[in-house]
């Protein structure tokens, strides 16, 4: 990956150029090159954002037994997400005590306790280490040497968690929102029917810019129009009555059935969800727009749900349909290179063959992904040249990428403040 533009004198980019340049930013116009491509930003992003606030770690339907663990990696930390003997999710730090061995080496598992495979060290679920052999002397205090923990909060059957070394960002309000909004879906009963991993060579700003607009929705996502009202809000200048009066007869139907979909924020614009309805006729993301999976989530009676999009910033964001889930993680790797992980949640009884067919499920969001990735990399391209300088974001078509660079620039700035 080129993260330096040879033959550039400049600065290298340390905490005061960062403040800096956020100081002299142009509201509501793109970031400065470096934002997108440097490797010294990059560490600061790394350190200032993804190491400091929660973020979405996966699924507590991922980890249903006791044992059942999940890894992930953000930069060099590696973090084992385990349920513990008491039913607990719990998240430490994937680095042994003794010498700091990587512990779990599997995205996925289940273990009766997480033993470390260079000396055997062995820590129960809840990280207390109960073994470490006669070898460490029989004064060897083990209550000294748990695995270090990682926080961790579950709501609504989604996982967050922050490497934050001392008191993580609020989440309190979020979570209890996502427990009403997800209580319907029942999460905790649900299974990941198809997962995709998508690797796209671009920041993770620009993954994150690409999502919060669909000024590109037009010209490149045909099969995501077939469902999708790219509206989110009936006060957009750009709303249609027609728009207008479908969300009024929705929104009776979800009234109801105690369906939640009332517009919903938290800490700023980092948080935010909505239901509003698919297109008129249409009950899922498919190609037909009729149900991927016949078997409806949780206590769902209609699937006529619409779909209700779910935020977290910096690394998530969801539609929940009536019929499945579909949940995005975004992970940066380097500078110029994010992954997006994709799961394509239903009911965990519903038979694959019968109730649903995975080709099906996952045909409009896969040919979307791969339609944002090509975007984003082409961005990405264009952003690296010389001639590339901010440009303005639409105050109408891209108040999302608005929100969201906002919310970026001040959290950075706080933290760099500090
Ligand atoms: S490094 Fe884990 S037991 Fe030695
Ligand atoms: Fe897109």
């Amino acid at each position: 990956m080129a993260t330096r533009i040879k033959g550039r004198n400049r600065r290298p980019i340390d905490r005061e150029v960062v403040l800096d340049m956020l100081a002299q930013r142009t509201p509501d116009y793109s970031l400065e090159q470096a934002f997108y491509n440097d490797q010294d930003l990059f560490d600061i992003d790394m350190e200032g954002i993804f190491s400091q606030q929660w973020l979405f770690a996966g699924l507590t339907c991922e980890i249903p037994k006791k044992g059942n663990y999940l890894t992930l990696d953000i930069g060099d930390n590696g973090i084992i997400i385990v349920r513990g003997d008491d039913d607990t999710v719990y998240a430490h730090h994937n680095t042994c005590r003794h010498r700091g061995s990587k512990i779990c080496l599997e995205h996925r598992g289940k273990v009766a306790k997480l033993v470390c495979p260079y000396h055997q060290w062995t820590y129960n679920t809840d990280g207390q280490l109960i073994y470490a052999g006669q070898e460490m002397g029989i004064d060897f205090d083990k209550t000294k040497f748990s695995l270090k923990p990682v926080h961790c909060r579950t709501a609504g059957g989604y996982i967050y968690i922050s490497l934050a070394s001392s008191a993580p960002p609020p989440i309190d309000d979020f979570l209890v929102d996502m427990a009403h909004y997800l209580e319907p879906y029942d999460l905790e009963n649900a299974k990941v029917a198809v997962e995709s991993v998508m690797i796209e060579e671009a920041n993770w700003k620009l993954v994150i810019e690409n999502n919060r607009e669909c000024y590109h929705c037009d010209a490149s996502h045909p099969e995501l129009l077939g469902s999708l009202l790219e509206w989110d809000d009936t006060h957009d200048p750009r709303a249609s009555e027609e728009f207008k009066a479908l969300v009024a007869e929705k929104q009776l139907l979800w009234h109801e059935d105690n369906i939640p979909y009332e517009h919903k924020s938290a800490y700023g614009n980092r948080n935010r969800i909505v239901r509003m309805p698919l297109k008129m006729g249409v009950h899922s993301m498919t190609m037909d727009g009729k149900v991927a999976c016949k078997k409806l989530l949780g206590r769902i009676k209609s699937p006529d749900l619409g779909s209700m999009r779910i935020l977290h910033l910096p690394n998530s964001w969801s539609h929940a349909l009536g019929d499945h889930i579909i949940a995005f993680q975004v992970i940066p790797l380097g500078p110029q290179l994010t992954k997006v992980v994709t799961k394509w949640l239903v009911h965990k009884d519903a038979a694959e063959g019968v109730d649903y067919d995975p080709v099906n499920l996952r045909k409009v969001w896969d040919a979307t992904n791969d339609q944002d990735r090509i975007l984003g990399e082409n961005n990405q391209l264009g952003v690296n040249s010389q001639a590339y300088t901010p440009g303005p974001y639409s105050k109408t078509f891209e108040f999302g990428v608005i929100n969201f660079v906002d919310w970026y620039a001040e959290t950075l700035q706080n933290h760099l403040s500090i």
